[in-house]
């Protein structure tokens, strides 16, 4: 065998003495069968480089710049070696340069578990079997590929390692066999998962964070027992097939799109200006690493989704991540009753608890109560519960080592989570999530009462600042940002990077035209029609139901359609419809809504049928639900969203009559904080709040459409009804009339006979209404304000102005319109179109 391979390399060696004077590429990328190679610096590719670290390149592909190589590496002890596959620089001889330079990156290894040491072998065996034994002769690894008529060994251009048989047929390949890395190109198929290394010194398998693809989407998880999920992104609907690495995204592709199309983006990447590849690293973050003169981070990929706190060990075991800080539960001023720091130097190592938990004395456990903290994973053990219930299971069971807590919709119905292994916890941060939450961590109560606090541990109270990782973070946002921006810029010049579209976690599925049409049955079952096209009934593969909206003559939207229908898919409450899809699809464009099998609020509340009109507690729950889901809007999503189209048309009803609020997002998007001045008017006639006329707009302007709504659910007739005598045309001249005659019982529903009941209530009602409808804006509540009084829990402002301003009528709007240049009376957005 040795003399072999020196026959192999003196005949390389030749070959470089004629060509090298012409610069003609050097590379070696493919082996025959019965070749060995031995571990040592023999290997006539052995370079050492700079950090201390060694490769010993058996195979070659190309010249001139980074290029794939595969052979042996050692990471700087060199006292252990990978057979790995790496990318390093070469020149134009195709000799990898060194040291300086760049240092290999190891992108895939046979023996990551198993290092091999100095003199171990690879060998390709005549029967096709790629085999690596130790110095010592022992099997390590190999491919079982014998008698599998492999005649060789490939080293590809794009990093796939592959044994061939006479035709060229792959028979084995590392890409089948990830490990922590993708290079572009890759895919990761379902059931494939990257697993990332112990640190970044020792690449054996830590087998704490991994990637996974399911047939469901893309996966994050940290083990345990269970793992508990940190990332996920479903693809929602059809089956993921694969997942693959391209140049600007991993995009997933599915079992029924067209072979080699993908189906919609997962996640975007910087766009590669040179070598790149994606590694999950030991901390559990996805990071994209480019050379430009040296490798460098160029993108943290989960980050920007979960933020610095949803990283499962971002503060070890126990901590708490805040405001970029880690701490400790139970700290208060300086005394440590339950937990410190592990390492005072090092707060993200987690916290310890000062008396183990211990299961022989399960009467001394006791629950810290943390109030708003929430945690990365939410599992329900337990729902529809309360509080004290999800406490008491935590406490009868003594692998439960926290009892977490969401608060639903009302005291009884929340969900209760009980790990038995407890990672980071965070802060529940307003804007990121709407769950209102809470953590009990249960710890052992000493037997002496106070342990007192120790002068070391006393300066760690506050935690200390995570140090440099996250400061880089906010460098890496904006070339983030700067990549989505150029993308963004070449989809509207390019049709066809439209294929591409943007696919984010939680995002809504994109469904081709072939797709909703056979859903739709070819569009059979309309349930509305409107201006801007029409809305279908239709059924899904996972046979949920939906609502899907055609739009139609919108030549003019191409370009926002996808950041629109992108926001509104963000956007997830249960007192807003939820977006399941849309389509972009040549010039069709729909979008797929939730079913909701009760149709909108309006078939409802204005019909003069005493059967089917709806009970005081219906309407009731419909007022607070839609107030929610605008609060939602409103104050906590992550941008602030102004409707702009509140009215009974877009208040879509369940089975069980829950409301939910559609078409939002449809409006401009406003940065909180900020009111913007619009230049069109938006919204129907009878829901516009008079500051439409001065043009300073502000979410006060849903307030006021919220309280027409509230007034004609109460009142059972529409604001604007042309049908009754002149003075009662006007809903709220008939308010302020009643209101100064002190008769407001004379408003409510006369139809339902349950309303006449509950008319104490309904008057209460109609106050809040007033409230919403005065004509100051700055006077009226704000929507979380509004779902308080409804709830009992705040008072009606007394001191109400009953002069509504009725000055919005048909002719100031057109004058308005007039004012403002604008061509189309009441431009509603173009997706706002009907039921
Ligand atoms: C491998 O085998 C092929 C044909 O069997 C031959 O042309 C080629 O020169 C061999 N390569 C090496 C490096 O020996
Ligand atoms: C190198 O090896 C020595 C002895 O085997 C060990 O103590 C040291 O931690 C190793 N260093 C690294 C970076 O692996
Ligand atoms: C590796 O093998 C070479 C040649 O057989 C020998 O000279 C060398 O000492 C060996 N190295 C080790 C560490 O065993
Ligand atoms: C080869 O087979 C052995 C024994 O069945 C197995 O442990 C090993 O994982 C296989 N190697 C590969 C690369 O599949
Ligand atoms: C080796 O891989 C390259 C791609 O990098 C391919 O073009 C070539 O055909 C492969 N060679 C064989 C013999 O399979
Ligand atoms: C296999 O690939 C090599 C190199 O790409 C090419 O020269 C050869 O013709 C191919 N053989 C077959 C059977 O396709
Ligand atoms: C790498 O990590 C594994 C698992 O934790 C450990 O067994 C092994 O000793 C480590 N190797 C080195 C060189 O530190
Ligand atoms: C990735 O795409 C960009 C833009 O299309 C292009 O400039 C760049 O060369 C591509 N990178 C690679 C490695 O193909
Ligand atoms: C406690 O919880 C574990 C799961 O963590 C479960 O297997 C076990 O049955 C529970 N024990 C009791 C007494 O409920
Ligand atoms: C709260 O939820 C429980 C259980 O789902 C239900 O029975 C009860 O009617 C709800 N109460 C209110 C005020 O909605
Ligand atoms: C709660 O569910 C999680 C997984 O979903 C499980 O690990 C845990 O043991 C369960 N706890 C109890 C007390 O059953
Ligand atoms: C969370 O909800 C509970 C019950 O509704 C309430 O007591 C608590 O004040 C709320 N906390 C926050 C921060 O909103």
């Amino acid at each position: 065998m040795c003399q072999v391979h020196v026959v192999v390399l003196s005949l390389v060696i030749l070959n470089f003495i004629i060509f090298s004077t012409n610069a003609q590429p050097f590379d070696y990328p493919i082996a025959n069968l019965s070749n060995t190679w031995t571990n040592n610096p023999s290997i006539e590719h052995s370079v050492d480089f700079g950090d201390g670290s060694k490769v010993r390149s058996i195979l070659l592909r190309g010249t001139f710049g980074p290029r794939f190589a595969c052979g042996f590496y050692c990471n700087g002890n060199c006292t252990s070696f990978l057979f790995a596959i790496f990318i390093v620089q070469t020149n134009s001889a195709s000799y990898i340069t060194s040291p300086a330079i760049g240092f290999p990156q190891v992108v895939w290894s046979a023996n990551r578990n198993n290092p091999v040491q100095e003199n171990a072998t690879l060998q390709l065996t005549e029967n096709g079997d790629l085999v690596l034994r130790d110095v010592d002769g022992t099997l390590v690894w190999s491919t079982n590929t014998t008698g599998k008529s492999v005649v060789g060994l490939n080293m590809t251009e794009i990093g796939n390692l592959v044994l061939f048989d006479r035709s060229n047929k792959t028979v084995w390949q590392s890409f089948d066999h990830p490990t922590d890395s993708l290079v572009p190109g890759q895919s990761l198929l379902v059931g494939q998962k990257l697993t990332a290394s112990v640190s970044s010194f020792n690449s054996t398998e830590g087998g704490l964070f991994s990637l996974s693809v399911t047939a469901e989407g893309l996966f994050a998880y940290i083990e345990s027992n269970p793992s508990q999920i940190y990332y996920e992104s479903r693809i929602g609907g059809t089956t993921t097939r694969y997942v693959k690495f391209m140049n600007g995204s991993i995009a997933f592709f599915k079992s029924t799109s067209a072979p080699n199309q993908p189906f919609s983006t997962v996640i975007r990447v910087p766009l590669a200006s040179s070598a790149q590849y994606i590694k999950l690293v030991s901390d559990g973050h996805l990071k994209v690493f480019e050379w430009s003169s040296e490798w460098k981070e160029v993108a943290d990929l989960l980050t920007g989704y979960l933020g610095n706190c949803k990283y499962p060990l971002v503060c070890g075991n126990y901590g708490i991540c805040s405001d970029e800080q880690c701490g400790c539960p139970g700290i208060t001023g300086n005394e440590q009753i339950y937990f410190r720091l592990i390492n005072d130097r090092q707060p993200n190592d987690g916290c310890a608890a000062i008396t183990p938990l211990s299961c022989e004395t399960p009467q001394d456990h006791q629950l810290l109560d943390l109030e708003d903290v929430t945690y990365f994973y939410f599992p329900a053990n337990i729902t529809n519960t309360d509080i004290e219930s999800c406490k008491q299971a935590c406490l009868n069971n003594c692998s439960c080592k926290a009892a977490l807590f969401q608060y639903g919709p009302n005291v009884s119905d929340g969900n209760c989570f009980l790990p038995s292994q407890l990672f980071s916890l965070m802060k529940n941060e307003k804007d990121k999530t709407h769950y209102n939450s809470s953590a009990f961590i249960k710890v052992q109560a000493s037997q002496t009462e106070f342990v007192p606090p120790t002068s070391q541990t006393k300066s760690t109270s506050t935690g200390i600042i995570l140090g440099s990782s996250l400061g880089a973070f906010s460098g890496l946002l904006l070339i983030i940002s700067i990549s989505v921006v150029l993308f963004r810029i070449k989809k509207a010049h390019d049709e066809k990077d439209e294929e591409y579209l943007d696919q984010v976690p939680g995002m809504p599925t994109r469904f081709t035209y072939e797709d909703l049409k056979v859903a739709t049955g070819s569009f059979l079952k309309k349930l509305g029609q409107g201006g801007f096209g029409s809305v279908f009934e239709g059924t899904l593969v996972d046979g949920s139901n939906v609502a899907v909206k055609c739009l139609d003559g919108i030549g003019q939207v191409k370009k926002s359609f996808l950041a629109e229908v992108e926001t509104i898919g963000s956007i997830h409450h249960v007192n807003l419809v939820r977006l399941v899809g849309f389509c972009a699809d040549k010039s069709h464009r729909l979008l797929v809504y939730e079913y909701m099998s009760n149709g909108s609020l309006e078939k409802w509340i204005f019909n003069r049928n005493n059967e089917s009109s709806l009970s005081w507690q219906t309407r009731r729950k419909i007022i607070l639900d839609v107030a929610k889901g605008l609060t939602y809007l409103h104050e906590e999503c992550r941008q602030k969203i102004f409707h702009l189209d509140i009215k009974p048309q877009n208040i879509l009803l369940d089975d069980n009559f829950n409301a939910k609020v559609s078409d939002f997002g449809l409006s401009k998007l406003i940065d909180k904080d900020q009111s913007q001045v619009m230049t069109t008017m938006r919204g129907t006639r009878g829901y516009l709040a008079p500051e439409w006329l001065n043009s300073i707009i502000t979410e006060k302007v849903d307030v006021y459409s919220f309280g027409v709504v509230v007034l004609e659910i109460v009142c059972g007739r529409k604001n604007l009804d042309y049908s009754q005598p002149e003075e009662s045309m006007h809903l709220l001249s008939v308010l302020k009339r009643k209101a100064e005659e002190d008769r407001l019982f004379d408003m409510v529903d006369e139809n339902s006979k349950d309303m006449l009941i509950h008319k104490k209530e309904a008057v209460e009602m109609i106050k809040i209404a007033v409230w919403c409808l005065q004509s100051d804006f700055t006077k009226r509540p704000s929507m979380s304000v509004v779902v308080k009084v409804i709830d009992g829990l705040m008072e009606v402002e007394l001191n109400l102005d009953y002069t509504f301003s009725t000055t919005v009528t048909p002719t100031a709007m057109i004058q308005q319109e007039a004012k403002l240049g604008s061509s189309t009376p009441l431009l509603a957005s173009v997706l706002s179109g009907p039921r």
